[in-house]
């Protein structure tokens, strides 16, 4: 692939970066965390997972003049009308704990049927090459699930141990990493992008 030699990733997270070079391995450009370039984190204004992975790629290039890599994600309840959504990381507030999130979540969903309790997590990874790209490479990741009424495992993070994946029989936080990774939200946005970046890039 004769693609950009050196692309920006707007997200500091370590793991997030880790996972973007494994899958993007064959893609031959450098990737660089935005956070290494002096990158201020942009404030994540959208109302849609779409939105506000674009604002973060759109500034990412903005501020460094090269190809940008960005991700949104979070968790729809259906009982909920599709909250926490967009608001996923803050649920229980600006400085609230993936306990406190959790916490709020099963609050909100006190009585409601087992059955009634569908989910999913959604993670929209985007690409643009400048920061006024008319047309960005949009991926969107879906893994369904299930909301329990207590929470079961202690790997992953955010909403994994209340998070119950049928065809596995366990949730998120009890799965280890490598199939978390086959069958998430992140997983398949991931594969996606990396797809759209070879054809965009053949
Ligand atoms: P962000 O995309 O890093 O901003 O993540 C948004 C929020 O969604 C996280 O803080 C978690 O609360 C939730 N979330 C996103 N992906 C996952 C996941 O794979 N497991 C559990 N929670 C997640």
């Amino acid at each position: 692939m004769s693609g950009p030699r050196r692309v920006v990733v707007a997200s500091g997270n370590a793991g997030k970066l880790r996972e973007l070079c494994a899958l993007l391995e064959d893609f031959g450009a450098d990737l660089v965390p935005q956070s290494a370039l002096g990158v201020a984190e942009a404030e994540e204004s959208g109302n849609s997972f779409e939105a506000n992975a674009l604002i973060k790629a759109r500034n990412a290039s903005r501020c460094t003049g090269l190809p940008a890599i960005a991700d949104d994600s979070g968790l729809e309840v259906d009982a909920l009308d599709g909250a926490p959504g967009v608001l996923s990381a803050r649920y229980a507030g600006g400085d609230a704990g993936d306990e406190d999130n959790i916490d709020k979540l099963l609050t909100n969903l006190a009585g409601v049927d087992a059955s009634a309790r569908t989910a999913r997590f959604v993670c929209v990874m985007v690409y643009v090459e400048n920061a006024e790209d008319r047309a960005p490479v949009i991926c969107r990741g879906i893994w369904e699930g299930r909301i329990l009424e207590t929470t079961r495992g202690d790997s992953g993070f955010g909403y994994d141990p209340l998070f119950f994946v049928p065809s596995e029989g366990m949730t998120a936080a009890e799965l280890d990493p490598e199939r978390k990774n086959a069958l998430s939200h992140r997983g398949k946005a991931l594969r996606a992008l990396k797809r759209a970046l070879r054809s965009r890039y053949a």
